[in-house]
């Protein structure tokens, strides 16, 4: 069997006394895509945060790899990471956000080339060439001399993405990455998202609503409720066929709306 990419072991997380991840465990393989529904306030963007080292869990580990995110070897037991040991697990996840965090006084080009320089230490030359060829596959080739706000939401949005793929992440993490978009700006960046994942090589974690997305994407699909993982399955299973009452009043409330 294949070794997980990613793995949750009993992870909890507390804001003070609110508990909001409440034993999280979790296997995601190399490749498989998994998609998280689940209502607000469930803990969704947590799992992601955590996931990017921007929130630590109260107990429990996350592993990416080999590597414990929060911990590393130091002769022969366990202690909390430095930033070095971050920085190297960071370098194998990528991200995009609801709000597309573009350097606004860097053209579309320098907004990809950047990281790949100074934080991969990529040849200058090589981190522009790479970047280009993510910004064709996002279909912005035309635009690299852009400025982000010369772009539609649909168009930074796949600038983020290229900027994610240029760093070569094993997983990335999509967390909502539509909803703050005009509904007809939606299409083009599921469809960029779609593509990504045909092609097959990275785990990807999708936090979204659009049903109809995960259930053709996915190979998996999470139900967050109330801080823990309540029901999981194929998507079918999970959107289509579960009896979980909780679940069902979720997924009512997004019928409605299409
Ligand atoms: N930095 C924080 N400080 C305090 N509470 C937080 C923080 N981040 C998230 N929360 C709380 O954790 C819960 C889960 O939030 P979140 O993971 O953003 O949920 P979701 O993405 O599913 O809507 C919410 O009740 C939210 O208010
Ligand atoms: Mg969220």
């Amino acid at each position: 069997m294949t070794e997980s990419i990613v793995k949750f072991r009993d992870v909890h997380k507390s804001f003070g006394d609110v508990k909001v991840l409440k034993g999280i465990d979790l296997d995601i393989k190399p490749a498989e895509k998994v998609a998280v529904i689940g209502p607000s306030g469930s803990g969704k963007t947590t799992i992601i945060r955590m996931l990017m080292t921007l929130e630590e869990p109260t107990s429990g580990d996350i592993i990416v790899g080999d590597k414990n995110l929060w911990k590393m070897d130091k002769n022969g037991s366990m202690v909390e990471a430095n930033e070095k040991h971050l920085r190297e697990v960071r370098g194998d996840i990528g991200m995009v956000f609801q709000h597309f965090n573009l350097f606004p006084h860097m053209t579309i080009l320098e907004n990809c080339m950047t990281a790949p320089i100074h934080v991969k230490k990529v040849d200058k030359q090589q981190a522009r060439q790479h970047s280009i060829e993510m910004l064709k596959k996002v279909g912005l080739g035309d635009k690299l001399e852009n400025y982000p706000n010369q772009l539609s939401g649909g168009q930074k949005q796949r600038v983020a993405m290229a900027r994610a793929l240029v760093m070569r992440p094993k997983v990335m993490l999509f967390d909502e990455v539509t909803s703050a978009l005009d509904p007809e700006l939606v299409g083009e960046v599921l469809e960029v998202i779609r593509d990504i994942a045909e092609e097959g090589e990275m785990a990807m974690i999708l936090v979204t609503h659009e049903m109809d997305f995960a259930l053709d994407v996915a190979d998996k699909v999470l139900f967050l409720d109330q801080g823990v993982i309540a029901e999981q399955g194929t998507p079918s299973e999970v959107i289509e066929h579960s009896d979980n009452e909780r679940l069902q009043t979720f997924l009512r409330r997004f019928r409605g709306m299409s």
